[in-house]
Formats: C-alpha cells, structure tokens, sequence
C-alpha cells in the first residue's frame, strides 16, 4: 500500500497482479482514479475486484461490458482480464486480444505478462501519443504485452508440448520479441 501511494505522489505508472489485487479488492479507493494504474486479473481476481467494487456479480454473459463497467467504475484505469482471450479496457475502449498462444497456459505465465507489461508501459508513456495514434498508450501497451506473452506460450509449445514451463516461455522472450516488433 505504501508502495502504491509514493507511485502516486510521484506519477510512476504502476502494474498490479495477484498479491496487489487482493488488497485493491480489501480497499479499492487505494487506486481508484489513478489512470496510471494497469491491473492483471485473471478471471477469480476480477470477479472478487468486480464484486468488491460494484458490489454486483459479474455477468458471465457478457465479458467485455464487465470489464469496461470495472475500469471506469475505478476510474477509467486499465484492466487486462487474463484468460483464454485478454479483454482490455481502458474505460472507452475495450480490446480483445487472442493472439495465437496454445492450449496449456502455465503457472508463473502471469509474471511473464505483467513484467513485459511495466517495460511496454514505461516505453508507450515515454514515446507520447503521436507514436501510439491517440490511443491510451496503457491499452496499447497492454495489448503488446499480452500478445507477447501469448507468442512465448505459442513458440515455447511447439518445442515443450505439455512439458512447457514459463521458464522455457522465458527463453522465447528474444525471438518472440522481434517476431511481433522488430518485422
Ligand atoms: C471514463 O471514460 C468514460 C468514457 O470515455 C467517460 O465517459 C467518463 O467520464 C470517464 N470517467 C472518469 C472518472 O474520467
């Protein structure tokens, strides 16, 4: 908590998975309003985040109006909901990303995400919106990070099979990067 509040004071975008999100749903006015503020839930972490804030169930028939109705009850703040396709929303927008990954998803996978995430973060606020075509660059860094992670998983598979592990999606990282970006 006291991490997130001097992140605040200071502007350092900040992403918040698992550990963090637990506290955000104990206390969501932590970061409610905060748009530098990217949250990772995977689908358990944002219903109890969506009941918390909402104080509503998630509707399970409709996915993408959940996740924008959470994002701007936080105050228009980026959700990244992990799953078998990503939802992203930035409160305006909502954006889908199902980049072809694999049919295992392993544990320690979500620490592949929200660490590329912070380095996308970082670099889409510093190059400024004209390099990211108006869009929030937060949503555009999420949906970098998530089809990054999703290309480690897709490549990581191809040599694993169901022996994968995120440390064998961690040794795609280079290849996986320059695949997607540097073509
Ligand atoms: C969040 O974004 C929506 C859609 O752009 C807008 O209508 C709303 O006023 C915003 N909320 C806040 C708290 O900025």
């Amino acid at each position: 908590q006291g991490i997130i509040e001097k992140s605040k004071m200071k502007g350092i975008p900040v992403i918040i998975d698992a550990d963090g999100l637990w506290l955000i749903a104990q206390q969501p006015s932590i970061i409610q309003g905060y748009e530098q503020a990217i949250l990772t839930p995977n689908f358990m972490e944002f219903s109890r985040l969506y009941e918390a804030v909402l104080r509503d169930p998630v509707d399970s028939n409709d996915h993408h109006g959940s996740v924008l109705r959470l994002s701007q009850a936080m105050g228009n703040l980026t959700i990244v909901q992990k799953g078998e396709k990503d939802l992203i929303s930035d409160g305006e927008k909502v954006v889908v990303c199902s980049h072809e990954g694999s049919s295992r998803r392993c544990g320690g996978q979500g620490d592949l995400l929200s660490g590329s995430l912070g380095v996308l973060a970082h670099w889409a606020l510093v190059a400024g919106p004209e390099k990211t075509n108006g869009l929030n660059p937060s949503l555009v860094a999420a949906f970098g990070a998530c089809s990054l992670t999703r290309q480690c998983n897709n490549q990581a598979f191809q040599k694993h099979g169901r022996s994968m592990t995120t440390t064998d999606m961690i040794s795609e990282l280079g290849t996986a990067f320059s695949k997607l970006f540097e073509t």
